[in-house]
């Protein structure tokens, strides 16, 4: 691909959130606290990481957010849709990830942020009921009130760009098929109410008529579809997802690598979750929990690659469950139990106890993801920005592609794809240029 000039991040970036629960309002909250001065944006690379360029010899490593345009914490809007008519302040009470006393100074900033009517069908995610939803006679004239509201948005709040980010809640489990298949298909079933689309489709179809950036943090399929794949190529919009890799996982795409770089078996990875808040309560349905339960099973297989080391990794039993414990609420508990084995077979065993807060760990994702999607676009990407699987569970990659589960190898592509945007030589595993010091 060749590369274009960069256009400057001028203006206001609209940033459009499906789903105002509990990711969505912690990484509102959160892009407000930096403007305030009142906490730091730690965990996001647009805002803190460094890039090294050239030669180490040539000590150049600038911010990412130095070397190429982004836009700034400063120039950012927030819009939203949620089922439940809670406005920011009130959502992020009821997420419960963020205290009273940190949310009280952005009180006005929060309230001031109200969902739209959502899209929404109690079909496709069975836990939730919402009074804040739009009517329409088919799928066609609610993909049409979506793209009203974003062009409204646009004009409303005077922003230059949009992005979108579904942050909704994780739907029940569909395959693809035949309607998915092409644009053609997909809206006549728009237009035919097919039940093989759902609502976090609709949104990603409106994003993409409408030449917005969308990623998507859940696992079900929305935009990763080909008839949306095709008509984000087409219309030079950039799309990502899917699943944000968080807490769990994260460390899976940590230690197996490892392990792998070492040559030492795995007999068995047993990974267990309590979670309390809504997001669990919706996975408690058996249909939205094997939606994650493939988003999660899918990592190790790609990373171990059983059929290159099938005395290493040939046998290895992998299971995942998510267990619905209120008193728990956003401050998730997950335990690994792995089972290894090394030199002559000797089994040994690692024992993770993560007392993670996945909302913490996915409010920079949203951040970044905007941030990188709006650069992608300003850049003359577009279609699945595969650079970006860094952030997800299931990376989203062209028919016939494996993705790539390894964060290390995930994070190269990442920060080369930088290197590329802003004229600069990609690092290489070659020679001494190997270790890449940042
Ligand atoms: N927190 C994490 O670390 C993490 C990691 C990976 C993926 N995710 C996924 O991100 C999503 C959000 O997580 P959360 O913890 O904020 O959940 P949450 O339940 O707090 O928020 C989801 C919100 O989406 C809304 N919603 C549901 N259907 C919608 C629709 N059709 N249109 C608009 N809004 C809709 C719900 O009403 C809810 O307010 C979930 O799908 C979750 O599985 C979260």
């Amino acid at each position: 691909m060749d590369r274009t000039e960069t256009q400057p991040a001028d203006g206001r970036l609209g940033v459009l959130l499906p789903g105002f629960g509990a990711v969505a309002t912690t990484f509102v909250a959160g892009v407000e606290a930096a403007r305030q001065g009142l906490a730091q944006p730690l965990g996001s690379l647009t805002q803190l990481n460094t890039i090294r360029l050239g030669k180490r010899t040539e000590g150049r490593a600038p911010l990412i957010r130095d070397f190429v345009p982004l836009a700034e914490l400063d120039q950012l809007v927030f819009g939203a849709w949620d089922p439940i008519p809670d406005d920011g302040y009130e959502s992020c009470l009821a997420a419960g990830v963020l205290s009273r006393e940190h949310l009280e100074p952005m009180e006005e900033f929060l309230r001031s942020v109200k969902p739209m009517p959502a899209v929404f069908h109690k079909d496709y995610v069975k836990r939730l009921d919402g009074t804040n939803v739009k009517s329409g006679a088919t799928k066609m004239d609610l993909a049409e009130s979506l793209r009203d509201d974003i062009r409204r948005f646009r004009e409303e709040e005077g922003c230059s760009r949009l992005v979108m980010i579904w942050c909704g809640s994780t739907e029940v489990f569909l395959r693809p098929g035949p309607v998915h298949e092409s644009m053609d298909a997909f809206e006549a079933g728009l237009r035919t109410n097919d039940p093989g689309i759902s609502p976090s489709m609709i949104y990603a179809y409106a994003a993409i008529m409408e030449g917005v950036p969308y990623a998507n943090g859940a696992p079900n399929l929305s935009g990763d579809l080909p008839a949306l794949e095709e008509a984000a190529r087409e219309k030079g919009v950039p799309v990502a997802g899917k699943d944000f890799k968080t807490g769990q996982t994260l460390m899976k795409t940590i230690l197996a690598p490892g392990l792998k770089a070492r040559m030492l078996g795995i007999e068995g990875w047993f990974s267990t979750n309590i979670l309390g808040n809504r997001d669990g309560a919706v996975l408690d349905d058996p249909d939205s929990f094997k939606t994650k339960e493939e988003s999660k099973l899918g990592v190790l297989e790609h990373i171990l690659q059983p059929d290159v080391y099938p005395q290493l990794y040939g046998d290895l039993y992998h299971k995942v469950r998510i267990n619905y414990y209120p008193p728990r609420g956003d401050n998730k508990e997950g335990w690994d139990n792995i089972d290894i084995f090394g030199w002559m077979g000797y089994p040994m065993q690692i024992k993770v106890d993560f007392l993670c807060r996945d909302s913490i760990l996915a409010a920079p994702i949203v951040l970044d993801l905007a941030l990188f999607l709006d650069l992608a676009k300003r850049s003359g990407m577009s279609g699945i920005q595969e650079w970006l699987s860094f952030y997800f569970k299931t990376p989203q990659v062209a028919e016939g592609l494996y993705p790539e589960h390894d964060l290390f190898i995930q994070h190269k592509k990442l920060k080369n794809t930088l290197r590329w945007i802003g004229g600069e030589e990609p690092l290489t595993h070659l020679g001494v240029e190997y270790y890449d010091y940042e």
